[in-house]
């Protein structure tokens, strides 16, 4: 198996020495700092592996479910914490997927399960969503899609990159279309908990034997260093299955990691830090809504979760084009193309970061540049 780069990883490699002054791409809450956590640190602590369990530290687990609504509904032993959301999707996709099996995702949404796809020699199915829907991922194309050879819908919700999101309603809808195949079903969960138009979802694990829940402290938390994250699943023969891929990857989660993680789920915590995040991004996204309902170069659908979007470019603007001039002289700001998506005329806005981000001044550079884009 080899594994191929994607567009979006490329775009970011390419980039990475750029040293833009604003960014109008942060796509998760301000970061908090190691000083937050050191009053609840216990010097102690041995680095070595957790001692107890290698699906990662019991009150974790307890904590990850709390959070994802599934206390009474999952087992502690039904969470593995891995390297990030980005390990548990690879650890399950690989897991499951053999070479031929059909693979269905949504368009836009996160290129993970279309590289892995390549990689295996699996089938892609790509759904699109539907831009004058909002977004929305429609249930009938899907219907569709899925075959009996589908071996795994990957989905995210909220949406990366749009923002949407999949009410109960429309989890029991696909979970039931699963079922009739056999298929299993993976949610990327990785943005929720900042929701803005109703409560967050609930998590698939707790609805369908096959479900498969992905999380991560990165986000919501602005924790994405801590490379802490987990899988949720009611089966568990998938669960050790992936325990077995992962001692064969990063074999064992980092005690730091996990820890810290430990530390930032506590309920007290978690609901001030989400609170937190909350407020400030509303604020933010309140301000970019104004912003674009303005500006005439372009358009959106505001997101209903979390703290990326899509808009779209007025004219057929080419958003590699867009994107990189943005980058350049005398603009010096980031974001990142919807051909990283997929879509060459859209560019992905986000509003995390806190104020080192610049967004204000990013704003007002996107604005020059849209005024110029003839020059
Ligand atoms: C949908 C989605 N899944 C997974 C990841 C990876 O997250 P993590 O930092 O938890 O590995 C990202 C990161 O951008 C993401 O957007």
């Amino acid at each position: 198996m080899k594994v191929e780069i994607h567009t979006l990883f490329q775009y970011l490699l390419d980039t990475t020495e750029a040293e833009p002054e604003a960014f109008i791409g942060f796509s998760l809450s301000e970061s908090p700092k190691l000083g937050d956590f050191l009053a609840d640190l216990d010097p102690e602590l041995r680095l070595d592996w957790n001692q107890s369990s290698f699906r990662g530290l019991p009150e974790l687990r307890q904590h990850v479910l709390a959070q994802a609504g599934l206390t009474n509904i999952c087992q502690p032993d039904d969470v593995l914490i891995t390297a990030g959301a980005a390990e548990a999707n690879y650890l399950a996709f690989l897991q499951l997927v053999q070479p031929g099996d059909e693979v269905v995702v949504e368009r836009p949404g996160w290129p993970q399960a279309e590289v892995l796809a390549k990689a295996v020699g699996a089938k892609l199915v790509a759904v699109d969503r539907g831009e004058a829907q909002g977004w929305a991922l429609p249930l009938d194309a899907l219907a569709h899609a899925i075959t009996d050879k589908t071996k795994l819908i990957f989905l995210t919700n909220p949406n990366n990159p749009t923002g949407r999101m999949m009410p109960e309603a429309e989890l029991h809808a696909i979970a039931n279309m699963a079922d009739r195949v056999g298929a299993w079903l993976l949610v990327d969960e990785v943005y929720a908990g900042l929701e803005w138009a109703g409560p967050r979802a609930p998590s698939i694990a707790g609805l369908y034997p096959r479900g498969i829940t992905i999380g991560s402290v990165s986000k919501a938390l602005g924790l994405q260093g801590l490379r802490t994250g987990w899988l949720i699943c009611p089966d568990a023969t998938l669960v050790q299955d992936a325990v077995i891929l992962r001692e064969n990857a990063s074999e064992i989660m980092n005690i730091l990691g996990e820890t810290i993680a430990e530390i930032a789920l506590r309920p007290a915590r978690l609901t001030a830090a989400l609170s937190s995040a909350r407020q400030t991004a509303l604020e933010t996204l309140g301000r970019l809504d104004t912003y674009i309902a303005k500006e005439p170069g372009l358009s959106w659908h505001r997101p209903q979760a979390g703290l990326i979007g899509l808009a779209r470019l007025a004219n057929d603007i080419d958003s590699d084009a867009f994107a990189q001039r943005l980058l350049a002289d005398p603009y010096r700001t980031f974001l990142l193309p919807g051909s990283c998506y997929g879509l060459p005329n859209h560019i992905r806005v986000g509003v995390g970061g806190g104020a080192n981000s610049q967004l204000d001044l990013g704003l007002t550079r996107m604005s020059e540049l849209l005024a110029n884009w003839q020059n």
